[in-house]
């Protein structure tokens, strides 16, 4: 792509240099402004390896079935759910149609998009709805976030599934079956686990394509990673062998404090070589403020430095689906 290539994408979207700066940067993270649009259209500046790319890749593959990325992680309070909510909110904005299933008890993230579990629960519309009383994801899915993507709500009776899924047969595999009539429906699924390796989180690993691992950069948070590493593949060898590692992605990351550099360089050097670990979520108040005010944070934080590793993992999640769309 050159300089009259990028202008035309520009003018074909009937845009200034300005407001296509404001695109640009929407869509990838960036803090470009148009000075710098305008010296890649002259050619006076090389257009970045990253916006080539984005420009050049056709829009949005009409795909036929969802991706199912889970979330997991068995420690608590890690940034589990920030990131469930983020990236999905994330992948709604390049034009993806994404359901969130909120497969905690503790419905957090139901919470964080405010979503009354009162109503939802007494209208049969929640993830234990759907997995122990034959209610269609479809019907029980709700818009959220001004109607961007779906959240399969949670409540607290979702404990109850813990137990009853033990007694279902083939209970580790409930929720493949339950989301297989939704699939085609959406581009990308994404499962919030609980913080636990019990029922549900096997449900999910079970019922997923992925796995996306948040970290949070403490060194007691690292210890927990070889297990779920292992739990990994025992579900590869005993059912679904082609689930994959997203990656993981360092959470609550604070770069002056050098414990943080030291455990992110931990991370690095133990996993790095045969894991992709993506760029960290830093530290910052807007995460629970943005939980109180019930947005992602994505909305009230567009800042890069905040929420950019979550595009990075939507943009990462585009990526590989294009790229095994021209393999396929
Ligand atoms: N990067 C961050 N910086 C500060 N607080 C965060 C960050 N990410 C999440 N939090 C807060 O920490 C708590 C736990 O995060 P959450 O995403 O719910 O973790 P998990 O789902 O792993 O339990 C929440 O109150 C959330 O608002
Ligand atoms: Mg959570």
């Amino acid at each position: 792509m050159d300089g009259s290539d990028l202008r035309a994408v520009r003018e074909a979207r009937g845009e200034t240099q300005q407001a296509f700066a404001e695109w640009l940067n929407a869509q990838l993270g960036r803090r470009y402004d148009k000075g710098r649009i305008s010296r890649w259209e002259g050619g006076t500046e090389k257009i970045p390896q990253p916006v080539a790319a984005f420009l050049s890749t056709p829009p949005k593959r009409a795909k036929t079935t969802a991706t199912v990325v889970a979330l997991s992680n068995q420690k608590g309070g890690v940034g589990k759910t920030s990131a469930a909510v983020n990236i999905a909110a994330a992948l709604a904005g390049l034009g993806q149609r994404v359901l969130l299933v909120d497969a905690d008890p503790q419905a957090s993230a139901t919470v964080h998009l405010g979503v009354s579990q009162a109503d939802m629960s007494n209208a049969g519309r929640t993830t234990y709805h759907v997995m122990l009383k034959d209610q269609p994801v479809l019907s029980a899915a709700v818009p959220v976030n001004g109607g961007q993507f779906h959240l399969l709500p949670s409540t607290i009776l979702l404990s109850a599934a813990e137990t009853e899924l033990i007694a279902e047969p083939m209970g580790t595999l409930v929720l493949r079956e339950r989301l297989a009539a939704a699939r085609p429906q959406y581009d990308y699924i994404l499962v919030d686990c609980p913080p636990h390796l019990g029922m549900m989180t096997l449900n999910a690993l079970a019922a997923a394509d992925g796995v996306l691992i948040p970290v949070q950069t403490e060194m007691l948070a690292l210890m927990g990673v070889p297990l779920l590493l292992d739990t990994i593949s025992k579900v590869r060898r005993r059912g679904n062998p082609d689930l994959s590692i997203i990656g993981i992605l360092p959470t609550m990351y604070t770069a002056r404090h050098t414990q943080d550099r030291a455990t992110l360089a931990d991370l690095e050097e133990r996993f790095g070589k045969a894991l992709r670990v993506f760029s960290p979520v830093p530290r910052s108040t807007i995460f629970p403020q943005s939980v109180a005010a019930a947005v992602p944070t994505l909305e009230v934080a567009p800042d890069p430095a905040i929420t950019g590793p979550f595009r990075e993992v939507a943009q990462a999640l585009l990526s590989a689906d294009q790229e095994a769309a021209h393999v396929a």
